[in-house]
C-alpha cells in the first residue's frame, strides 16, 4: 500500500533551522553540566618509539589542576584485538583499536599521551604545556612511495563475505586484454592525505553516576559510540547513554569513537566529576582519521571506435601500523563503464600515522579522480569528445555481476547536464578557448555511489491532540535529517507536516543506523516509514473493531488515510480522525516501534546513484591560478525527499570537491613523520570567494527496489566526481594533465 503523496519532493525549510541560527541547537560541548572539570590532551612529538619517562610533577602542582593521567596511572581498559566485531560496518575492519593511555608505545606523531584535568580550561591548557617527556625514538615510516614494495592485501579482502563491498582482487574476462588493445593509456594518479576539518571540533562531556556513563559526544553513529565505550569500560550497553542531537559537520570524521570520549570518561571517573574534553583544531589532524594517501595505476584500452576493451586499476592506500583501514578505492572501476575485461587490485601500505577513515565519498572520489581522468586522457587520444566517449561506454547492466540496475539515469544526466552547461559550445582541442588572458577549460566526469541500506529501528507515536512524533537514535550531521524524518513521517501518517515532529540523537531512542555512507534517509527513513504504517494499522484496527466508529468492520482495502483521518473509500465523509479514535478509547497516544531491514532486492538488482558533473575553469596563463567559473551537476537519485535540502547538500558536496581538486592537502614532513600544516591557515578549504555559480538538479527517477521510500543517498555522490571534472577542465584549458591533487599553481607553471 502506497500512502498518499504529501510533503515529499516539495521544498521544505529545515525544521531545526531556527534553532540553529539562534544558537538554540546544542552541540556536544555546549550542554550545561554542573561541576564540570576540563581536560586537555598532551600529544607525542615523535612518530615512533617509546616513552622512556613522563614527568607530570610541574603540571600537577599548577593552579587548578585536579589530575594528570598518563599510561603510568591510567586505569586498565579493554581494547579488543579485532574491532570488526564492534565496528560492524565502518573501517577499519582488522587490527586493534588504539589503546589510549595504556602503553608507552608511540605509534604515530601527535598521538595522545596524557590528559590534564583542571577546574577550568585555561588552567588545563597551561598545565598541559608543563608535562615533560623523554622518548626512546625508533625509525618511523610515513612515505607510501618508500613502502610500496611491502604492500599487502587487506585481511578483509581475504574474507569470504566482506562487509562493505569487495576488496579482493578481481579479474573479469581476458587478463591480457590490455596488451591486445588498439589504443592504450597507462598512468599513475596520486591523492594526498586530506582531513575533514568540520566546523565542530571533536568533543565529549562525560559524566558517571555509579556504573552508568552519560556522554554528550559528537558522533555520526550514536550506537557505535555506545557499544565501543561499553566494551572498553566493561559496561552493559544500556548503561552507556549517548546524546548527540546535532553534529556540526562530520564528513566521516566522527563515524567511529576515537580516543577522546574514552579519555573523558576515564578522567571523569578519576576526578569524580563530569569532564569536558574538546580536541583542539591542531590536534584534530591526528585525533581522528583522514582520507588516506593513495597511489593508483589506471590503464585503459579501447578499440578505435571508442569502445573500452580493457581496464586495469591497481590501488595502494596507506593505513596505520595497528589497524587496516579499507575503502572502496577500486570498486567503482568494476561497474561504472562497460568493458568485457577488467582487472582490479587493492593493497595496503603501513605507516606511522593515525588510522585513516572514510572521508566524504571515501574510496570513490579517489577512484573517480583516477578513473575519470584516465577516461578523459583516452578520449583525447582517440580524438573523441569526452562526453561522447562516456556515452559510448555506458554500462546498461552492472558489468561486475551482470545484474540489472534498480534504476539508472546516467544517460539522462549526461544529456540534461550537457544541455544546462552548454557543452556543445566547447571546442575539442586543449588551449582552444580563451577569455582575454585566461585560458578557458571545460571538463566533465561521471559520479557514482552505491545505495546502502542498514538495519535500523524507529518509533512513531500519534497523540490525541492531532500531532505525532517519529523517533530514532540516529544523529544528524547537517544534511537535514531532522527535517527529512518529519517529512517521511508526515507522508506515511498522512498528516500535515506542521503536526509531525522528529526526535533524533539519543541512544535511549530506538536504534538508528549510522549517519554516513549516504545511507541515513534510506535506512532510518525506511524504519520511520514502516513505523508510521504500523501505527496507522493500529489506529484502523481500533476503529474497525469498535461499534461506535463509522469505520466499524472496515478493512485496510476499504479505507483511505488523509489529513490525519481514516475514511471509507466509498464515502469519504464517513470516517474519523486519529485524535477522535484515540480520545474515544481514552488513549493519550498510540505508538509502534519497528526494526526495518534490507530485503533480497539487493541480490536481484544493482543499486547505485549516478550523476554527471560539468565544470568550467579559467586559468591565468602567466600565474597558473585556477578559478572555477561554473559547475553544473545533474543527478538521478530516486525519489528526492526534500528538494531544498537535497540541492543544498549537493552544493556542499560540490564545494567540498572543489576543495579536493584545488586546495586540500595535509602535508607530511617525512623527516619528522609529522603533518606540518595542522591548522586552517595552511590547510586550505574553499571560502566563499572560491565558490562559483553552482547549478545542481535532479532528473526524475523512480526506483521500486532500493527501499520502501525509493530514495538513494546523495551526500557522497555530490562529491565523488568533482575533482576529476576539475582536472579534466584544467587539461582542456592548459593542455597540462595533473595527476596529483590538489591542482596548485606550481604544478601548472
Ligand atoms: Mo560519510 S564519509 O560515511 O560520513
Amino acid at each position: 500500500m502506497t500512502p498518499e503523496v504529501r510533503p515529499i519532493g516539495k521544498p521544505v525549510e529545515r525544521v531545526d533551522g531556527r534553532l540553529k541560527v539562534t544558537g538554540g541547537a546544542r552541540y556536544a560541548a555546549e550542554f550545561k553540566v554542573a561541576n564540570l572539570a576540563h581536560g586537555v590532551l598532551v600529544m607525542s612529538t615523535i612518530a615512533s618509539g617509546r616513552i622512556r619517562s613522563i614527568d607530570t610533577e610541574a603540571a600537577l602542582s599548577a593552579p587548578g589542576v585536579l589530575a594528570v593521567i598518563t599510561h603510568e596511572n591510567a586505569p586498565r581498559l579493554n581494547f579488543p584485538e579485532r574491532p570488526k566485531a564492534i565496528d560492524d560496518f565502518v573501517a577499519p575492519t582488522f587490527g586493534r583499536s588504539f589503546p589510549v593511555l595504556q602503553e608507552s608505545t608511540i605509534y604515530f606523531n601527535s598521538q595522545p599521551i596524557a590528559v590534564v584535568v583542571a577546574e577550568d580550561l585555561e588552567q588545563a591548557e597551561y598545565a598541559a604545556t608543563l608535562v615533560r617527556v623523554v622518548y626512546d625514538e625508533t625509525k618511523h615510516v610515513t612515505s607510501v612511495e618508500d613502502e610500496i614494495t611491502r604492500a599487502f592485501p587487506s585481511q578483509e579482502s581475504l574474507m569470504k563475505e566482506p562487509l562493505m563491498g569487495r576488496f579482493a582482487d578481481v579479474v573479469r574476462g581476458d587478463p591480457d586484454a590490455l596488451s591486445k588493445a588498439e589504443v592504450v593509456i597507462d598512468e599513475t594518479y596520486t591523492m594526498p592525505v586530506e582531513h575533514h576539518n568540520p566546523m565542530e571540533l571533536l568533543s565529549t562531556i562525560a559524566e558517571w553516576s555509579g556504573d552508568k556513563l552519560t556522554l554528550h559526544d559528537k558522533t555520526q553513529w550514536i550506537f557505535n559510540t555506545q557499544r565501543h565505550l561499553a566494551l572498553v569500560f566493561g559496561l552493559n550497553e544500556e548503561d552507556v547513554h549517548v546524546i548527540c542531537p546535532f553534529v556540526g559537520g562530520g564528513f566521516g570524521s566522527s563515524l567511529r569513537p576515537w580516543s577522546h570520549p574514552i579519555v573523558a570518561a576515564m578522567a571523569a571517573r578519576l576526578v569524580r566529576r563530569p569532564v569536558k574534553l574538546v580536541v583542539q583544531r591542531s590536534q584534530m589532524f591526528s585525533s581522528h582519521g583522514h582520507r588516506p594517501y593513495t597511489i593508483q595505476r589506471v590503464a585503459l584500452g579501447a578499440n578505435r571506435d571508442g569502445k573500452l576493451t580493457a581496464i586495469v586499476h591497481e590501488g595502494y592506500a596507506q593505513t596505520s601500523v595497528y589497524e587496516e583501514n579499507t575503502e572502496a578505492l577500486v570498486n567503482a572501476t568494476r561497474m561504472l563503464y562497460a568493458s568485457p575485461n577488467c582487472i582490479t587490485k587493492y593493497r595496503l601500505v603501513r605507516g606511522n600515522i593515525q588510522t585513516p577513515l572514510y572521508m566524504r565519498a571515501p574510496g570513490e572520489s579517489s577512484c573517480l579522480f583516477a578513473l575519470d581522468s584516465a577516461m578523459d586522457e583516452l578520449a583525447y587520444k582517440l580524438k573523441i569528445d569526452p562526453l561522447e566517449f562516456r556515452i559510448r561506454n555506458h554500462a546498461d547492466r552492472n558489468p561486475e555481476n551482470g545484474l540489472p540496475w534498480s534504476s539508472k539515469s546516467l544517460l539522462e544526466c549526461y544529456r540534461r547536464g550537457a544541455e544546462a552547461f552548454g557543452w556543445s559550445r566547447r571546442t575539442i582541442e586543449p588551449r582552444s578557448m580563451r577569455d582575454g588572458r585566461r585560458l578557458v577549460g571545460m571538463g566533465m566526469s561521471s559520479g557514482t555511489y552505491p545505495v546502502v541500506r542498514f538495519p535500523s529501528s524507529a518509533r512513531a507515536r500519534v497523540f490525541n491532540d492531532g500531532t505525532a512524533v517519529v523517533q530514532s537514535s540516529a544523529s544528524d550531521m547537517g544534511p537535514g535529517t531532522w527535517t527529512t524524518m518529519a517529512i517521511v513521517g508526515a507522508e506515511a501518517l498522512a498528516m500535515d507536516l506542521s503536526r509531525v515532529r522528529s526526535e533524533l540523537g539519543d541512544s535511549d531512542l530506538p536504534r538508528g543506523s549510522v549517519h554516513g555512507i549516504s545511507s541515513t534517509t534510506g535506512s532510518v527513513g525506511s524504519a520511520v516509514h514502516e513505523a508510521c504504517l504500523a501505527v496507522r494499522a493500529k489506529l484502523l484496527a481500533l476503529a474497525s473493531g469498535d461499534q461506535r466508529s463509522p469505520l466499524n468492520g472496515a478493512t485496510e482495502e476499504q479505507v483511505t488515510f488523509a489529513d490525519g483521518r481514516i475514511a471509507l473509500k466509498s464515502d469519504t465523509s464517513r470516517g474519523e480522525s486519529y485524535a477522535d479514535i484515540l480520545r474515544r478509547n481514552r488513549m493519550e497516544s498510540i505508538e509502534a516501534t519497528v526494526d526495518s531491514n534490507p530485503t533480497d532486492e539487493e541480490k536481484r538488482f544493482s543499486m547505485h546513484a549516478f550523476c554527471a558533473d560539468f565544470v568550467e575553469v579559467r586559468v591565468d596563463e602567466e600565474l597558473g591560478v585556477v578559478r572555477v567559473a561554473r559547475v553544473v551537476s545533474a543527478c538521478g537519485a530516486g525519489r528526492i525527499m526534500n528538494e531544498k535540502t537535497a540541492v543544498s547538500q549537493f552544493i556542499g558536496g560540490i564545494v567540498g570537491g572543489l576543495g579536493q581538486a584545488l586546495f586540500e592537502e595535509t602535508v607530511m614532513d617525512h623527516r619528522m613523520g609529522r603533518f606540518v600544516n595542522a591548522n586552517l591557515g595552511e590547510y586550505h578549504v574553499p571560502v566563499n570567494a572560491d565558490v562559483p555559480s553552482i547549478y545542481s538538479f535532479f532528473v526524475e527517477e523512480r526506483d521500486d527496489h532500493v527501499n520502501p521510500l525509493g530514495t538513494k543517498g546523495i551526500g557522497e555522490l555530490a562529491y565523488a566526481g568533482v575533482a576529476a571534472a576539475v582536472a579534466n577542465a584544467v587539461f582542456h584549458a592548459t593542455g597540462k594533465r595533473i595527476r596529483r591533487l590538489p591542482i596548485t599553481l606550481d604544478k601548472l607553471l
